[in-house]
Order: structure tokens, then C-alpha cells, then sequence
């Protein structure tokens, strides 16, 4: 029978079962469930429910509980209908109607907002470390190239040279922001903890809930009513998940391109190409794509549960179980591609020669405005002057610094033959030297401060 089963004459519908039961998805959750429960049973004694003998009954009962569900050994049985009700039945089962009185105050529903915010600060800290793996990856590819010179891109067009480490370091700035997203909302939503909200009323038991709370390392929601039903935790997560599918889906777009022969940029290591069942030639990236992919069901699971949540009136309602599912599924998604896409960064070749090969000298354009403006012209002039130059260099099929010097000086003045220095592209790169830039001294400077900081997270080599 089921828990709620006193008011029904009749057991539950066998599909409508399968429909309401939340067990085959929530039971990952057991380690929280138990841990809350445990916590409860303090507040129980405090409360006079319990008297200090049976609290301790209760609490090795649970106790018994984790290890079978730790050891494989627990089994479910088809009324359990979610994790909550199966640990409960389970508990009763081995220490008699005792265990009845665990529920005293309690509602599933502040009972699974609690879990499952539990259980989210985990699957955050888990992120947290893969992140700075990733990272720390990135940090170490990009020292070795704060010479490698390679076209940088705006609209896919060649644009201005920079340094590969630039590039790299670009997205070590993104997954720092994403770690700083976790960090956040792990110190604002994840700590409020709804247990001793009840069903949505609050409890009528007395005990001390900043207690009980501490015990789980949280503090207590403020309003009962709001904190059965609160997932924004939920949202947010979701949210990060995408941020950091988005990410890697923007790497993985580079190192698609980058790897296409045409570029030949970088060649990734054998383990993580794959071949063509028909072409002999073929060398995909597919992991990569795959990362491009899956941003599209991380997003997927961001915008559905939003849309859940959206218009639901206020209390606990079971559209919230919808909840799980989608978070499961982003965390476990992103823990597959995130080690796949670190030791692919790992293992990454970078190709200078090639990534040498494409620069082309109209990526120096803006560096010969700035040679007249280092001459006193005003920018505008500059730009104007250089386009002329452009023109006719392409329209002859001639490099920049092939142009003549006296038909430079026909346009201005201003030119010298000391043009010929200043439109180098390691120049070019040297020069964008200020904080932030892409010269090989300041991309030095964002690795200094980037590894200074992977020197603070250390804890996160610390086990696997
Ligand atoms: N399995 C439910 C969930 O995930 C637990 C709460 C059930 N509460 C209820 N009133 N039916 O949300």
C-alpha cells in the first residue's frame, strides 16, 4: 500500500503508477535523504517526539539503510514510489513502528526540496573541480605558445595576427566566469535549506531549526510556502550548465575549423579522432562536435523547466518533480564532455608553421594606420589613407609592404622607410602589449595571474 494510501479504497492505477512514481530517477538521491532524515531525527528528540534512546534507534536504522543502498544491497519494491517512501518503508521494516514516527512533521515536499538542494551542492562542487581541470589544461597549452602567431578572426574574416595562447587563454576566461556562476550561487541558493517548512504551512513542532539546519551545513528558508516549491536552485544550475555547454560549444567550433586541413592549425591526438567508415582519408573531430552538440540539450533542459515553472500558482505542485531529471541529465553531461575535452586540450598539436602560413599581410592594415598615427595623423585620416593602399595592393595581388615606398609617400607624407620595420607580425603582436592584450608579455601576465589562482585550487587534483 502506499504511504498516503488511509483515504483511498483502491490501489493506485498500475500506469498511473508509473506515471506519479519518481523512484528510478530520484534514487540517486539517497545519500541526502538519509543524511536529512538523520538530521531529523535531533529535532524529533528536541521536539519530545522521540526520546533520545529512540532517536538513536532511528539514526542506526538509517544508518543501516545507507549501507544497504551503498552496498547494491537495498531492495526497492514496487510501492516504493520515491526515494523518500523507500528509505522510510525500509527504516520501519527494521526497526518496527518506531520508524512511523521519523515523518512527524514532515512533508515530502520540504523533505525533496531539501534533498535535492543537497545533492545540487554536490553535483556543483563536481563542476567546480572538472572546470579546473579543464583550466588548469589551458593555462599549460597556452604557455607554450605565447609566441605561436596565428590569424585572429572577427566575422570568420582574417583580421589581426595574435598569439595562440590568446586564444586559448580566451576560453579559460570563459570557464573561469562559469566557475565563479557555481561558486555564487553555491554561497546564495544553495544553502537555504526548507526542511521545517512542512507540506507548506511550517511545522507545529517546537525545536530549533537554525540547529537542525546547521547540521546539514544550511540555514533556514524564511517562508514555509515559498520553500516547498522554490526551485530556482534548479534554474540557476540548469542555467550554468548551459553557460558552460555554450562554451564548449564555441571551442568546439574552433577546433573543428582549426583542424580542417585547409587551416591545419591543430592535430588532435589519435585518441580523440575518428575515422570514416567509407573515406580512408578522414580524420573527425568528433568529440568536439559532440561538445558543439550537446549545448543544444543542455539549453533544451534550461528553457523546459523554465517553462515549467512559469505560471505554476503557489505551493507544491507535481509538475516540480519534472525538476530532476533535466538537472541529472545536464550534470551528467557535462561530466562526459568536460574530462573528453580536457585531455583533448592536453593532448592538442599546435601547428605553428601552418597557423605562419596564413597570416596574410592585410592583417597588418590597422598596424599601418597606427604607424601614421604614431606620426601625428588623426586615426580617421589613417584609416582612410591605409584603405587606398589595401585597394591597390589587392588589386595588384601584392602584399602590403610589397607597395611601393614612393607611392606610399604619394599619399602621405608621412611614410618612411621605417614602415617596412614597424609591419612585422611579431611586431604587430608586440605592440598590443597593454593589460589584456594580445602580446606575448601580457598573455604571460593573464597566465601569471591565471596560474596563481589554479595554485588556490589545488583541492581539486586532490582526489579523482
Ligand atoms: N517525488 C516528489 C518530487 O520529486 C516528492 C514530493 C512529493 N510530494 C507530494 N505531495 N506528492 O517532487
Amino acid at each position: 500500500m502506499a504511504l498516503w494510501g488511509g483515504r483511498f479504497s483502491s490501489e493506485p492505477d498500475e500506469a498511473m503508477r508509473l506515471l506519479n512514481d519518481s523512484l528510478p530517477f530520484d534514487k540517486r538521491m539517497y545519500k541526502q535523504d538519509v543524511a536529512g532524515s538523520i538530521a531529523y531525527t535531533y529535532a524529533l528528540h528536541e521536539a519530545g517526539i522521540v526520546s533520545a534512546e529512540e532517536a538513536e534507534t532511528l539514526r542506526t536504522g538509517l544508518q543501516s539503510v545507507l549501507a544497504e543502498m551503498e552496498s547494491d544491497k537495498f531492495e526497492f519494491l514496487p510501492t516504493d514510489e520515491d526515494i523518500h517512501t523507500a528509505v522510510e518503508r525500509r527504516l520501519t521494516e527494521i526497526v518496527g513502528v518506531l520508524g512511523g514516527k521519523l515523518h512527524t512533521g514532515r512533508s515530502r515536499n520540504d523533505q525533496v526540496a531539501t534533498d535535492f538542494r543537497m545533492w545540487v551542492r554536490d553535483a556543483n562542487e563536481a563542476l567546480q573541480k572538472a572546470l579546473v581541470r579543464l583550466m588548469r589544461v589551458l593555462v599549460a597549452q597556452s604557455e607554450y605558445h605565447t609566441h605561436t602567431i596565428m590569424p585572429g578572426y572577427t566575422h570568420v574574416q582574417p583580421a589581426q595576427p595574435i598569439v595562440a595562447g590568446h586564444w586559448l587563454m580566451s576560453y579559460f576566461e570563459m570557464f573561469y566566469r562559469d566557475f565563479i556562476r557555481l561558486v555564487d550561487s553555491a554561497d546564495l541558493s544553495l544553502r537555504v535549506l526548507a526542511l521545517g517548512s512542512g507540506a507548506l504551512a511550517g511545522t507545529p513542532l517546537s525545536y530549533d531549526r537554525k540547529a537542525l539546519l546547521g547540521r546539514l551545513d544550511g540555514i533556514p528558508s524564511d517562508n514555509s510556502l515559498d520553500a516547498v516549491a522554490d526551485r530556482d536552485f534548479v534554474a540557476d544550475m540548469l542555467y550554468i550548465c548551459a553557460m558552460i555547454g555554450v562554451h564548449l560549444s564555441r571551442l568546439g567550433e574552433d577546433i573543428v575549423w582549426y583542424s580542417n586541413p585547409n587551416f591545419g592549425y591543430i592535430t588532435l591526438d589519435d585518441r580523440y579522432s575518428t575515422g570514416s567508415s567509407i573515406m580512408p582519408q578522414k580524420r573527425n573531430a568528433d568529440p568536439m562536435e559532440l561538445a558543439r552538440g550537446k549545448a543544444g540539450r543542455l539549453i533544451g533542459n534550461l528553457t523546459g523547466f523554465l517553462t515549467t515553472l512559469k505560471g505554476l500558482p503557489s505551493g507544491y505542485n507535481k509538475d516540480l518533480q519534472e525538476d530532476k531529471e533535466a538537472l541529472f541529465d545536464s550534470f551528467d553531461t557535462l561530466m562526459m564532455i568536460l574530462p573528453v575535452v580536457t585531455a583533448i586540450i592536453e593532448t592538442l598539436k599546435l601547428n605553428p608553421d601552418k597557423m605562419r602560413a596564413a597570416l596574410t599581410e592585410d592583417m597588418l592594415a590597422t598596424d599601418m594606420a597606427d604607424y601614421l598615427v604614431a606620426k601625428g595623423m588623426p586615426f580617421r585620416e589613417a584609416h582612410h589613407i591605409v584603405g587606398v593602399v589595401v585597394r591597390d595592393a589587392s588589386e595588384r595581388g601584392i602584399g602590403l609592404t610589397k607597395v611601393p615606398l614612393d607611392e606610399l609617400k604619394a599619399l602621405s607624407a608621412l611614410f618612411d622607410a621605417d614602415v617596412l620595420e614597424w609591419l612585422t607580425f611579431e611586431k604587430s603582436v608586440s605592440r598590443r602589449s597593454n593589460f589584456g592584450g594580445t602580446a606575448p608579455d601580457a598573455v604571460l601576465k593573464q597566465i601569471e595571474i591565471a596560474e596563481s589562482w589554479l595554485e588556490s585550487q589545488a583541492w581539486a587534483f586532490n582526489n579523482p
